[in-house]
């Protein structure tokens, strides 16, 4: 392999410099693209090659007005670059505390007053602006320019996101002169309610990923590598907050919104300076009441101290500042009537009851299923098929059947009976002690387990095989075309031999077809630990699949040690248990998936099929959605003990406390949960099942 010569300094490029160098990485990469991809003879080391796309977007990053209309960072299908780079914020992105009733934002003013030792008397003016459900991002300017931006991350370091930022055009590129020579706006990318339904119809229609909700959109539609797919997502955002300045901007918070906006900063029309707790619990009650008429999503309002030299001398607590609170909306609930229990069933055979509801808009989005968790919740909460129940949809958390309108119960209802065949392939589906799931024994003869784990290899955090959508793979299975992962890397060429191809079957064409295979043939590449994900091993979440990744570094290496391991008394036993994040069950999950010759076989296909490459260096955590969440366990959990549990999910940033109160964010229920579970529902606080936290656990990490 040759080496690439060394090359000045990213910072010590001038202009011209920067544009020659810009020009021979576009050429350069473009040539090792064709190499790899096209004459299967590399030249230089997948570590070289990553190192220059790395400069190319180093470079861009400092000369944005350099970025090339053929720059390898714009162009589809090239070969991704496994990530991001890391951003250090020079002024951390801090989260809010929350307030839940009118008593907790009392203590907000209360405690402002006695940090600052202000008399009753005393004026605490505040601002209020709505809390936008999207995600936070830094935007820095260097006299005057965009020149770089970043996702929140962990706080302390985020994702470089600049490129994909550009193409907001909400964002101003360059400010009117007079600005700071370094200046850091922060605010909420989002999308709007509308633009959302109408991304989701289209990508639908496609066949492409359809998003949950519009934060998540947001956050899929900034996190792509490729920024041509960002330009194509409505994306926008609120500027709201400051980060490193090199010179002051304003005395208060308001000044400081009306300066953005005269910079040409969009900022929330809602914003309103409020004089007293009074003004703010008005304010708070009419933004609730405009809730589903405002054109975005939001989850509350936040309330900040207007002066900012009153904000300097308040400072922060542990990663919140003192000064400002965010006043939580109450999850959203409505009534509706429930047709029918449906059973869906899980890659790892689970099966999930699911309630089809009469469709009922809760909060701007309409519900027409909302999930039952599993016979135990059923049986608690004795909810039928034909009942009124009361349904909820808290933030990111799929719509979940609180309780049964018992009154309104029609006469001849009966308990619901859950099954215990599997409803797909008709096997035993039982339920071991201790576990709260019902699982299908049909393993792999399921057609279901099959279909959800092939949906699994080709999702967005597996092999993200964009244009195949889930709809596609039930087809392709039921067609015989892709029954095992390395079938997709065969299509191309099975297509091309094939009397009816994919182009001219109905829902296709050339365009979408072409996509297909060259999003495919793109994945040809693919990092360690996404490709351990990708193979639905039972427990085995984004964040094992690193942990092995990381202590194996090449699935052979793996292979081998689990195949070891499947003696208990072995070394490599031990040192798979070792791994801390990895307890007895996970082994016995993994040791049992690499000694089924089944699986042995997919692996040896898709091996030949795929280049697997070693993880880059570890990322933090704490980008996972349950960082900054108050968890209760509850209930025998299957997958790992309670210290265990804890141990994670603080480690993804999560405060786990003991009992339920109003400021718990989920409660996990396991098996046998008694009196947690139902002040849970009491409250109004989301529960999950083991299964379910596991996956929520898994994203961002
Ligand atoms: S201010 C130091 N204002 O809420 C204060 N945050 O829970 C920094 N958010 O990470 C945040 N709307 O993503 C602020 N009007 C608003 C907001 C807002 C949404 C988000 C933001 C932040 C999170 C904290």
């Amino acid at each position: 392999m040759a080496m690439v010569a060394p090359r000045p300094a990213v910072e010590d490029l001038n202009e011209d410099q920067a544009a020659r160098e810009l020009a021979w990485l576009a050429q350069e990469i473009a040539r090792h693209d064709e190499l790899y991809h096209r004459k299967d003879q590399p030249e230089i080391s997948d570590a070289d090659y990553d190192a220059l796309r790395l400069r190319n977007e180093a470079i861009e990053a400092r000369f944005p007005r350099l970025i090339r209309p053929d720059s390898p960072s714009r162009r589809i299908g090239a070969a991704p670059s496994e990530g991001f780079a890391k951003v250090r914020h020079a002024v951390p992105m801090l989260s809010l505390a929350n307030a839940f009733d009118q008593e907790d934002v009392a203590d907000f003013f209360a405690r402002i007053r006695r940090f600052l030792n202000l008399g009753v008397e005393d004026p605490v003016e505040v601002v209020a602006e709505p809390k936008i459900d999207g995600l936070s991002v830094s935007l820095r300017y260097e006299r005057g320019r965009f020149v770089q931006g970043a996702t929140r991350g962990d706080g302390s370091e985020g994702e470089n996101v600049t490129a994909n930022l550009r193409t907001l055009a909400a964002l101003p590129l360059v400010l009117p002169a007079g600005v700071p020579e370094v200046l850091e706006v922060r605010g909420e990318v989002y999308m709007g309610r509308h633009d959302f339904a109408e991304m989701n119809r289209q990508q639908e229609a496609a066949g492409a990923k359809v998003f949950a909700n519009p934060r998540n959109a947001a956050a899929g539609s900034l996190r792509q590598l490729d920024p041509k797919v960002t330009a194509g997502r409505p994306l926008t955002l609120f500027a709201y907050a400051m980060g490193e300045v090199s010179a002051p901007v304003a005395e208060t918070h308001r000044d400081f919104l009306e300066r953005l906006r005269s910079w040409g900063f969009p900022t929330n029309p809602e914003a309103r300076v409020c004089g007293d707790l009074e003004a703010v619990l008005a304010f708070y009650a009419e933004i609730l009441g405009a809730r589903a008429e405002l054109p975005y999503d939001i989850d509350g309002i936040v309330y900040k101290v207007n002066r900012f030299d009153w904000q300097e001398r308040m400072g922060f607590v542990s990663r919140a500042p003192r000064w400002a609170i965010a006043h939580k909306f109450p999850a959203e609930r409505a009534e509706t009537r429930l047709n029918s229990i449906t059973i869906q069933v899980g890659r790892t055979g689970a099966l999930t009851p699911v309630a089809n509801l009469e469709p009922i808009t809760v909060g701007g989005v309409v519900v027409s299923r909302a999930t039952l968790h599993n016979e135990d919740e059923i049986a608690r909460k004795d909810v039928r098929e034909g009942d009124h129940v009361i349904i909820q949809r808290a933030g990111d958390v799929i719509p979940q059947v609180v309780s049964v309108v018992t009154e309104k119960r029609p006469k001849d209802s009966r308990p619901y009976a859950f099954p215990d065949r599997c409803p797909e392939c008709d096997s035993l589906a039982v339920r071991e002690p201790g576990e709260a799931a019902r699982r299908c024994t049909g393993g792999l003869i399921c057609p279901a387990q099959s279909v959800e784990r092939l949906r699994h290899f080709v999702s967005r955090d597996a092999f993200d095989i964009e244009g195949l959508g889930d709809k596609h793979v039930r087809a392709f299975f039921e067609e015989g075309l892709l029954t095992s992962p390395a079938d997709l890397f065969t299509l191309a060429e099975w297509d091309t031999e094939s009397e009816t191809p994919l182009a001219e079957r109905d829902g296709w064409g050339e365009t979408s077809a072409g996509k297909l295979f060259d999003a495919i043939e793109a994945r040809r590449r693919i990092a360690l630990d996404r490709f351990i994900y990708a193979l639905g091993i039972r427990q085995v979440g984004q964040s094992t699949a690193k942990l092995l990744a990381r202590n194996y570094g090449t699935l052979e290496a793996l292979a081998w040690a689990l195949t070891a391991a499947q003696d208990a008394e072995s070394p490599e036993y031990a040192d798979l248990i070792n791994i801390d994040g990895i307890g007895p069950s996970v082994a016995a999950d993994l040791i049992g998936f690499f000694a089924e010759p089944h699986n042995q076989q997919v692996l040896d296909r898709l091996v030949d099929q795929v280049r697997i490459e070693a993880v880059a260096a570890p990322a933090a955590a704490a980008d996972s959605p349950v960082a900054g969440k108050t968890v209760v366990f509850t209930g025998t959990l299957a997958t790992m003990g309670r210290g265990e549990a804890k141990a994670r999910a603080e480690a993804l940033g999560a405060k786990v406390a003991g009992s339920v109160s109003k400021k718990t964010d989920y409660v996990v229920v396991g098996a046998d949960a008694g009196s947690k579970a139902r002040k849970a529902e009491a409250l109004g606080v989301a529960t999950l099942t083991e299964e379910e936290w596991l996956e929520l656990a898994s994203r961002g990490a």
